[in-house]
């Protein structure tokens, strides 16, 4: 059967977050899809490691070490890319944060501010910043890591849950307003996924055993099924799809 649809050959992808987890199961299932790949996050060794396994596919690898909460750290990604590869095809923002857990009453302003700067305005500004080259060269990709936690509530999550529905809305936004420039913009909503950053709930038997009531497929995704689906939602397999939520949960009801 010839799948030649989901190929990225000589595709350039920019990744944040791509030093571990889903960012990196992402930025492994694009190089063996044939892309280059920009990996940014804030620890250049870990994002060096990241680079040696992109290279052992034969593909070019970049690391620019980034805090996607700064602004002037996402200008210097988007012209290390320009400067290496004149060109950016698919962006995918993935870096995301959540430091504290509780009610909304109880958060700190703080708390709310990192959220918000790292999560939807770090991805607001990649975006905005990678749209406009997008539109110049009228033809790109750009597929949002949000989650489950911005379609439905989840329990002591509020700040983390709020920026991610702007996540959503920015993908629905950017759609509308790129869609004639023939650049595509759709997310990825996950529930839990086997990672660092949630490891204290798959950890936790007894909120596993809950979640799992509610899960037909009585599992949490590995990063790499969010991968394929990011590979599916960056190839031409989805060249009619945009404004796209995709949520991937084992169908799990709440
Ligand atoms: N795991 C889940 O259950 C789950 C569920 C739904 C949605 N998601 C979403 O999936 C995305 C990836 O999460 P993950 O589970 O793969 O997390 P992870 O394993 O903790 O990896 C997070 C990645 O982002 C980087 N990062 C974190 N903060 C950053 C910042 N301010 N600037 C630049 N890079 C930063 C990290 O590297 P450094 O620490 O070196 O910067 C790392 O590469 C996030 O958007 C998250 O909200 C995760």
């Amino acid at each position: 059967m010839d799948t030649s649809y989901l190929s990225l050959e000589g595709k350039i992808a920019v990744i944040t977050g791509g030093s571990r987890g889903i960012g990196k199961a992402i930025a492994l299932t694009f190089a063996d899809a044939g892309a280059d790949v920009v990996i940014a996050s804030r620890k250049l060794p870990d994002l060096e490691k990241v680079a040696e396994d992109i290279k052992a596919t034969g593909r070019k690898a970049l690391c620019v070490p980034t805090h996607t909460k700064k602004v002037e750290d996402l200008e210097n990604l988007v012209q290390k890319t320009l400067d290496e590869f004149a060109r950016i095809d698919v962006l995918v923002n993935n870096a995301a944060t959540n430091p504290a857990m509780g009610p909304i009453v109880d958060t700190e302003e703080s708390v709310y501010d990192h959220i918000m700067d790292t999560n939807l305005k770090g991805y607001f500004m990649m975006s905005k910043l990678v749209g406009k080259i997008m539109r110049d060269q009228k033809s790109g990709n750009i597929i949002n890591v949000s989650s489950a936690g911005g379609v439905s509530p989840a329990e002591g999550l509020g700040p983390y849950c709020i920026s991610k529905a702007g996540i959503n809305m920015l993908t629905k936004q950017m759609a509308l307003e790129m869609g004639p420039y023939n650049v595509r913009v759709n997310a990825i909503a996950p529930r839990i996924v086997k990672t660092d950053f949630s490891k204290a709930l798959w950890t936790n038997e007894k909120l596993m055993e809950r979640e799992f009531k509610f899960t037909p497929l009585k599992c949490v995704a590995t990063p790499e099924e969010i991968a394929q689906a990011a590979l599916y939602l960056a190839s031409s397999a989805t060249n009619y799809m945009t404004g796209h939520i995709l949520v991937i949960n084992g169908g799990a009801f709440f």
